[in-house]
């Protein structure tokens, strides 16, 4: 069973709140701006989708975290969102394909060098 997310609902939602998350002001291009709006519409109700955050889920890895786990790439992350609907539990819901490039070029502004897990 695939739960869907209310798409056409969220595009309005988004246009009409649409910021930018706070570190990241100037750094983020259209496409980056426009998957922190999806983000933040539609993932931050359960993960922490800003640096230095903590999920409200607490079983939800922040993305923070996510990104900076060891080996994950732009390819392996966008593979994971487009299929996220096969996974168990609460990530088994569709994200929509279109808007898969730009949540992870957003995600990916998240990778720090000098990232260190808070635990
Ligand atoms: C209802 C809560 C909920 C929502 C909404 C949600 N997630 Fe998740 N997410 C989770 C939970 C819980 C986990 C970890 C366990 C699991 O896979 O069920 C997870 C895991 C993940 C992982 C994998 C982390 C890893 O290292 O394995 C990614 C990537 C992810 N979520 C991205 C997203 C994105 C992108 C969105 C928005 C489109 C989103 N999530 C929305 C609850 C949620």
């Amino acid at each position: 069973m695939h739960k869907f997310l209310p798409l056409a609902l969220g595009t309005a939602a988004l246009a009409a709140c649409q910021t930018v998350p706070p570190r990241q002001v100037i750094e983020l291009t259209e496409q980056e701006a426009g998957g922190y709006a999806f983000a933040k519409a539609h993932c931050a109700g359960c993960h922490a989708i800003t640096a230095n955050a903590t999920s409200p889920n607490p079983e939800s890895p922040p993305f923070e975290a996510v990104v900076n786990t060891k080996g994950l790439t732009a390819r392996t992350l966008e593979t994971f969102l487009r299929d996220s609907h096969n996974f168990p539990g609460q990530m088994a819901f569709e994200v929509d394909p279109k808007k898969v490039d730009d949540l992870t070029a957003y995600m990916l502004t998240l990778k720090r060098a000098d990232y260190r897990p808070p635990i």
